[in-house]
């Protein structure tokens, strides 16, 4: 009988049964050293490694096997089979059978394993040498012995084969899933980006990110608004901002001129004006204000507009000066007889297009005699009718303007107040020459 180590595994009992069958040579006797009487039948003590070794009975037995039958050693005895004999190499009980081909050299390993040339059994790389049946859609995993077939990351088993999970049917993400072979990735709605996890998203602040506002960016849960300066306002296309014309709006802004600005507006005034308040327009006075070229010689009067400088001493003969305004004919002159007693200066101006009739000048009489009568009339000055007196009572009266006159212009107007005195048989007439300038604006 064909001495086997009782410590063999139950696998090799196939092995067993095939020699049953084919019949086998019996080694022939050899003596046993003294130092291998603790290992059983077919192994010799290693004193290298302390161990009982198999012994290659196909190398140390002559002729081990005979004939056409061919020698493979074992862990603890070795096997003669036919040359023919088919090795079998079954590393799956669960699978597809392998493909059996003709063993050109028969192993005594254990499945899966094989004989290196130091004789050792060294496990066999399914993986690599192509002997495993994995799908192209599986993984093959070398393992002592045997291998793996499993699915790579993402996928699972259906079947026979490996299938892409759809990991987006498992809401994942927060916003929108996109399903990649063997993956998955999260996307986001416009204005959100995805968190740290790569799951959530969180909304993005485009203002700190070059959003393309012109002006001013606000940033909103998802968007980010754009906004204009005061002044401006925002273009249809949401981003750019244009100046609004403030002046085509109303005309009311200003009193006189609008300009339009760059996120403003300001009013202009006329020359000879100042800007009071933002809007109107407020004549400047040259006289007070010292802004004049009047010489010494000169009084300044100021109008709407301007000023005008005219000479102190107006008094024109048989005049004389009495004051600075006032010219007096004297009665001892004969060329006085017919003139009126006295003529004073004044200066007044008036606005264009004013609503009529518009009281203008009050003339009143400085001294009255008693039982005297005054009677008022424009002498000179209103060849157009412009003028009117309303007389008030016997010491004043006032000069009214009946139609509307645009400027510039101006009138000298010779306003005559005649004194009369019946029970005297008395008639005095004193002028005041009035002039009236009418600025070029309503204002
Ligand atoms: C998110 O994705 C990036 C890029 O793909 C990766 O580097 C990072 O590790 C991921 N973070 C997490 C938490 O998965
Ligand atoms: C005004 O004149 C009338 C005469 O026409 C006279 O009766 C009257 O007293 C005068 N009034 C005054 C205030 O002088």
């Amino acid at each position: 009988m064909l001495p086997f180590a009782s410590c063999l595994p139950g696998s090799l009992l196939l092995w067993t049964l095939l020699l049953l069958l084919l019949g086998a040579a019996s080694p022939q006797d050899s003596e046993e050293p003294d130092s291998y009487t603790e290992c059983t039948d077919g192994y010799e003590w290693d004193p290298d490694s302390q161990h009982c070794r198999d012994v290659n009975e196909c190398l140390t037995i002559p002729e081990a096997c005979k004939g056409e039958m061919k020698c493979i050693n074992h862990y603890g005895g070795y096997l003669c089979l036919p040359r023919s004999a088919a090795v079998i190499n079954d590393l799956h009980g669960e699978g597809p059978p392998p493909p059996v081909s003709p063993a050109e050299h028969a192993t005594p390993c254990l499945p899966g394993y094989e004989l290196d040339e130091q004789e050792n059994c060294v496990d066999v790389d399914e993986c690599t040498q192509a002997l495993h049946d994995c799908r192209p859609s599986q993984d093959c995993h070398n393992l002592p012995g045997s291998y793996q077939c499993t699915c790579p990351d993402g996928y699972r088993k259906i079947g026979p084969e490996c299938v892409d999970i759809d990991e987006c049917r498992y809401r994942y993400c927060q916003h929108r899933c996109v399903n990649l072979p063997g993956s998955f990735r999260c996307q986001c709605e416009p204005g959100f980006q995805l968190g740290p996890n790569n799951r959530s998203c969180v909304d993005v602040n485009e203002c700190d990110m070059g959003a393309p506002c012109e002006q001013r960016c606000f940033n909103s849960y998802g968007t980010f608004l754009c906004r204009c300066h005061q002044g401006y306002e925002l273009h249809r296309d949401g981003f750019s901002c244009s100046d609004i014309d403030e002046c085509s709006y109303s005309s009311y802004l200003c009193q006189y001129r609008c300009v339009n600005e760059p996120g403003r507006f300001s009013c202009h005034c006329p020359q000879g004006y100042q800007l009071l308040a933002t809007r109107l327009c407020q004549d400047i006075d040259e006289c007070e204000s010292g802004a004049h070229q009047c010489s010494e010689a000169q009084t300044c009067v100021n109008f709407h507009g301007g000023y005008r400088c005219v000479d102190t001493n107006r008094c024109v003969e048989p005049y004389v000066q009495v004051s600075d305004n006032r010219c007096l004919c004297p009665a001892s002159n004969p060329l006085c007889r017919e003139q009126p007693s006295s003529i004073v200066h004044r200066y007044m101006s008036i606005t264009s297009e004013r609503s009529v009739p518009a009281d203008v000048f009050q003339i009143q009489a400085t001294s009255v005699y008693p039982g005297a009568y005054n009677a008022f009339q424009i002498r000179a000055g209103n060849s157009q009718g412009d003028f009117y007196i309303r007389q008030i009572n016997n010491v004043s009266a006032m000069l009214v303007l009946a139609r509307p006159v645009t400027g510039p212009r101006e009138y000298v107007l010779d306003l005559e107040m005649v004194t009369m005195n019946s029970l005297m048989s008395y008639r005095a007439s004193s002028v005041l020459r009035l002039t009236v300038f009418v600025g070029a604006y309503t204002f």
